[in-house]
């Protein structure tokens, strides 16, 4: 039996999602102890364990399904948010949410639109669905080149996805941009996932236009990548579809009461939000201050640079060394660009001495 045979053909041609390792895998391969690793590739929160998880987690009933309504979690997220609770449902991650919406929307052949270069998840689900994906480039500062996208419409195109702000480049969308968009009567998904940094959010305009959804998480500002928590904002019609058609059992129950937790810790958790984000300010300062590089400004936890003169991987490989890890990218737009995500204070001190040495 020859297994190809079976797979569908699009499915064999997607390029994978090249996600980033775990600094214990990084640890090991490049033989520096586990607590040396400065992990700065993923915008995830390098405070750590903040909450106090102890008593919380071993109240968890394991033995049962977790509730397929999120009844208490949808409470938590309206008194969060300010939404109502059929405005709201929570996926594994923004990533499911991502998954449900273009399953929802988009058959074979439809058209998505993004702007690259931008969050890589998009165009990795569109295409398993066996969705067109077509992707205007940003302009040369990461903002939206509107004209292109909307001449890019057609009668196949069913969604934009763009996230404000955007991944990697840190840029917000503007209400004007979102706004043309919703007229243009697209499905349009506004990213925001980097939210509680930018302090900037679409979601006032949900009960104005049907075709809008927001995309929220709790891996950054929260510190929850592991468990793999999001949520969507929309309007009620569209949050029940995407409740009838989600695995019954998409938020495990750890996922669900630590979430919980983490918005009634908010306060808490939002002074260490607003440490990450004077370290994003910290390191912008350095890159922009040297010669020949370009860094570019950012509502996120994190920066993009492009090293000019320098050869970024070089770059990347001296700040590996160092036991410093960054995000390079095999994209043409950015090729010779880093992302660096805020770290905490010792981090960023020890980051900006490293690559001082480096671009002298
Ligand atoms: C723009 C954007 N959207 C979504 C995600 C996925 O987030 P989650 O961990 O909630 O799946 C990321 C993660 O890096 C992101 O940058």
């Amino acid at each position: 039996m020859n297994l190809d045979n079976y797979i569908r053909k699009h499915i064999k041609n997607i390029p994978f999602y090249e996600g980033v390792d775990p600094s214990i895998k990084l640890a090991e391969e490049s033989g520096i102890l586990p607590e040396d690793i400065i992990k700065l590739n993923a915008n995830e929160n390098p405070f750590g364990k903040t909450l106090a998880l102890g008593e919380n987690l071993s109240s968890i009933n394991i033995h049962e399904y977790p509730d397929p309504n999120q009844k208490l979690l949808r409470k938590s997220l309206s008194k969060y948010t300010g939404k109502k609770i059929d405005q709201l449902v929570a996926g594994s991650g923004s990533d499911e949410l991502i998954d449900i919406l273009i399953r929802i929307f988009l058959d074979q052949g439809d058209k998505l639109i993004d702007a690259q270069p931008t969050f890589g998840m998009y165009e990795f689900f569109a295409k398993i669905q066996g969705a067109n994906v077509v992707s205007v480039p940003r302009d040369e500062n990461f903002n939206l080149d509107l004209e292109s996208i909307l001449n890019q419409i057609d009668k196949s195109t069913k969604m934009i996805f763009l996230a404000s702000p955007n991944n990697p480049t840190g840029n917000l969308a503007s209400l004007k941009e979102i706004k043309t968009l919703l007229e243009s009567e697209l499905i349009v998904v506004v990213d925001e996932t980097y939210f509680e940094f930018a302090n900037k959010s679409y979601s006032g305009l949900i009960d104005d236009y049907e075709n809008l959804v927001i995309l929220r998480s709790f891996s950054k500002w929260a510190g929850l990548a592991g468990l793999r928590i999001g949520y969507a904002i929309s309007n009620p019609k569209l949050i029940q579809r995407m409740l009838l058609i989600k695995q019954p059992y998409n938020i495990n129950s750890a996922a669900e009461q630590v979430a919980i937790l983490a918005m009634n810790k908010k306060k808490n958790l939002l002074t260490k939000v607003e440490i990450l984000i004077e370290q994003k300010e910290l390191i912008f300062e350095f890159l922009k201050n040297k010669k020949g590089l370009k860094a570019y400004p950012s509502s996120a936890n994190f920066i993009l640079c492009d090293f000019g003169q320098y050869d970024s991987n070089d770059v990347f490989n001296q700040l590996a060394q160092k036991g410093i890890f960054v995000r390079k990218f095999s994209n043409k737009l950015i090729s010779n660009c880093l992302r660096i995500s805020s770290g905490t204070p010792d981090q960023t001190g020890k980051l900006l001495q490293v690559l001082d040495n480096i671009i002298s």
